[in-house]
């Protein structure tokens, strides 16, 4: 088969670019190791940035997020039995974050791509790009006991942070910067309505705690654990009584428990790989970066990288034009390394780090109240959480 684009992975990120290419009249092929079931029940965050808001509508996949999203002009932050709120409206002049779940997008998107016929195989297992540096690369891949080869132009990984994309540039090229912290999150999705209409991030001794929400039906709670805690250690009840205790007494008062109908732990990476290109392969999102979702960035920096490969390709295939291209890496990592310092701030911000130092827990204090001190520290939150430019 032969197609303009070749792209690895069928998340959010492939799915996104494949659509926005398209309408553009470029071809792309999407290949997916697992199988669209598995793909959409995967659970992850849920805080969408203007800017990837403005890229669903473009991609003509916005109109369930529009009706069904719910715009959120402020947070809580929790500490000490008070809830002190960042008014995002207020200090982003005007802005704020639509909440709407990334299982539910990546719906959407897939839904768009069948609307117009995209080709995206699934169960693609063996997916590896050849010749990157030539001007006629190929992936090869194999379906069953069908093995076959796409010949492209350019090749995408969106294959995230396990995929074989930034493992196929010579360890010579490619440089990894890494943080991982000493803990994770326990996530529990439950059929309950939300504790509070905005988000509320909890930092207290026994470790950091987060209400979110799907819907005013559907809840996502989070509460801090040890690396060392399995899903099995925790029982519904146990993790309920935790997250009260880490609440302000009048949210955990109001707490509607309910069955758990997911639950899972995920440990907390910062990660970023460079140059983003190497030859006619570009990575695009968790291929390229992690972070903690503390500040909910992960998804929001992968719309970042779409868009300047989107409007990089366009310029490219419409008007000649590469320095969108050659530009790439450098732009992507520029606003990559900004998401990595705020998530890493307010991850480090409101966790209890099990082996810190006095002189940090000072720093750390100081830090949380100096963020209520002062409008510029909240001023500088708020521009962070939805999202600076792209
Ligand atoms: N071949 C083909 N597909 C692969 C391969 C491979 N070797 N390895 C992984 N994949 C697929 C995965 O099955 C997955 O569906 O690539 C897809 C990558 O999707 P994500 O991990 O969701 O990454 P991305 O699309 O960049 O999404 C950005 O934002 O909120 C964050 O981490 C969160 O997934 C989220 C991310
Ligand atoms: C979520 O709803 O899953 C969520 C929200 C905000 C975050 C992280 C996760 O910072």
């Amino acid at each position: 088969m032969k197609t303009q684009v070749c792209i690895i992975g069928g998340g959010p990120s492939g799915l996104m670019l494949s659509q926005l290419l398209h309408l553009k009249g470029i071809e792309t092929v999407v290949l997916e190791r697992q199988s669209r079931e598995y793909v959409l029940s995967r659970i992850r965050a849920g805080v969408l940035e203007n800017g990837f808001v403005k890229l669903m509508r473009e991609a003509q996949c916005g109109d369930r997020m529009d009706r069904e999203g719910e715009i959120h002009d402020g947070f809580f932050i929790a500490h000490d039995e008070k809830m002190n709120r960042i008014d995002l409206h207020k200090y982003s002049g005007g802005n704020s974050v639509m909440v709407y779940g990334q299982t539910e997008l990546t719906r959407d998107l897939y839904e768009a791509r069948d609307r117009m016929n995209g080709i995206v195989i699934h169960n693609a297992e063996d997916v590896q790009p050849h010749d990157l540096k030539s001007q006629a690369p190929y992936v090869t891949y194999r379906v069953g006991d069908k093995t076959d080869r796409i010949d492209c132009d350019f090749v995408i990984g969106a294959d995230g942070f396990h995929g074989v994309s930034r493992k196929s540039i010579p360890q010579d090229v490619l440089k990894e910067y890494e943080k991982v912290y000493p803990f994770g999150w326990l996530g529990v999705l439950s059929r309950t309505p939300p504790v509070s209409p905005e988000l509320i991030y909890a930092k207290h001794a026994r470790g950091f705690a987060l209400c979110s929400l799907r819907s005013q039906i559907l809840s996502r709670y989070y509460i801090q654990v040890p690396l060392s805690d399995r899903v099995e250690d925790w029982s519904d009840e146990a993790f309920w009584a935790e997250l009260k205790r880490r609440l302000p007494k009048e949210v955990a008062d109001k707490l509607i428990t309910g069955d758990s109908i997911e639950k899972s732990i995920a440990p907390l990476r910062s990660f970023v790989a460079e140059p983003m290109r190497y030859g006619n392969l570009f990575l695009a999102g968790d291929a390229a970066h992690i972070v903690p979702p503390t500040g909910a960035r992960g998804l929001n920096t992968a719309g970042s990288d779409i868009y300047y490969l989107y409007q990089g390709m366009v310029a490219h295939y419409l008007k000649g034009d590469s320095s969108g291209l050659d530009n790439y890496s450098e732009k992507a990592l520029a606003r990559v390394w900004k998401a990595q310092r705020f998530s890493w701030l307010l991850t480090t911000m409101l966790h209890t780090f099990p082996d810190s130092m006095a002189y940090d827990q000072k720093l750390q204090e100081t830090e949380f109240n100096y963020l209520f001190s002062s409008e510029s520290a909240q001023r500088s939150l708020a521009e962070n959480y939805v999202g600076l430019p792209f």
